[in-house]
């Protein structure tokens, strides 16, 4: 078992380290400054970050120091999880519109270092082919943020999804489909997303899996302790050599400590 110094650490049968916080606060100051740190040793990274309300306070403190420390991000790719089929990128809740107010206007990112998915798309086989192509020029991800979903689900790989996949197109849970709606502003139609696979996920070079709060403290207890498979994405992150699990005391309140040496 991987052992950190930084945090209480308990993960049985895994690759994958996981580091337990004392609070949100400390759980996004530390991711924030590991990216921070990833970007001042390779300037031109590949990134791929998630939206939605887990990692919100890491991107503030992320910009926030970007601004104050003068840290460069302007070689940096940036590269989107996922997006809701449907669904404008100018439009309150949408990935992208998220994406660009937390992270692309603060560190004023230049549009040509940008690739998202769109969700108005019609031919989305040539959509998740660009996507594919975009992350093979650039050399592969060298770091994704993920936030783990109340359901598992990484990025929307959705329980059941095939795990061989590269981009692609996916039926919502009723569970993401019910917190979907609580990211817009204006009455949506939710039903189909389009992701990175989870051959993406498994492939990035580095990988922080992000959970907080008593809400996600069920889906994390399983995470760690459930068999690995597609019924729980979240599950297969555990023999991902480059992967930290970082969750706040709360959403690691239900995970068995028994037996952990
Ligand atoms: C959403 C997003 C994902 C996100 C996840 C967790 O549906 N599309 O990229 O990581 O689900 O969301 P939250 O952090 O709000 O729980």
């Amino acid at each position: 078992m991987y052992i950190s110094p930084h945090a209480n650490n308990y993960v049985q049968n895994a690759i994958m380290e996981l580091k337990v916080f004392a609070d949100y606060t400390s759980l996004s100051e530390t991711i924030a400054r590991d990216i921070i740190s990833l970007v001042q040793q390779k300037p031109d990274a590949v990134l791929c970050l998630a939206t939605g309300d887990t990692p919100k306070l890491t991107y503030s403190i992320l910009t926030a120091r970007a601004a104050k420390e003068k840290i460069d991000f302007s070689a940096c790719k940036f590269i989107g999880l996922d997006e809701w089929m449907g669904i404008p990128s100018f439009l309150e809740g949408s990935c992208s519109q998220f994406l660009h107010q937390y992270i692309f206007k603060p560190l004023r990112i230049s549009p040509a270092h940008i690739h998202l998915f769109n969700g108005l798309v019609t031919d989305a086989k040539q959509e998740c082919e660009q996507m594919d192509a975009f992350i093979n020029a650039g050399g592969g991800i060298d770091l994704m943020i993920a936030g783990v979903g109340i359901n598992g689900h990484i990025g929307f790989n959705e329980p059941g999804v095939a795990l061989d996949n590269y981009s692609h197109v996916i039926d919502l849970d009723a569970s993401t489909i019910e917190s979907g709606y609580t990211y817009f502003t204006q009455p949506v139609n939710l039903s189909q997303g389009i992701t990175l696979g989870m051959q993406h996920v498994m492939a990035s070079k580095s990988l922080i899996a992000m959970a907080n709060g008593q809400k996600k403290s069920q889906i994390i207890k399983a995470a760690i302790e459930e068999e690995p498979g597609n019924h729980l994405p979240v599950t297969v992150l555990r023999s991902h050599p480059g992967c930290k699990m970082m969750v706040d005391a709360e959403a690691a309140a239900l995970i068995n400590k028994a037996g952990i040496s």
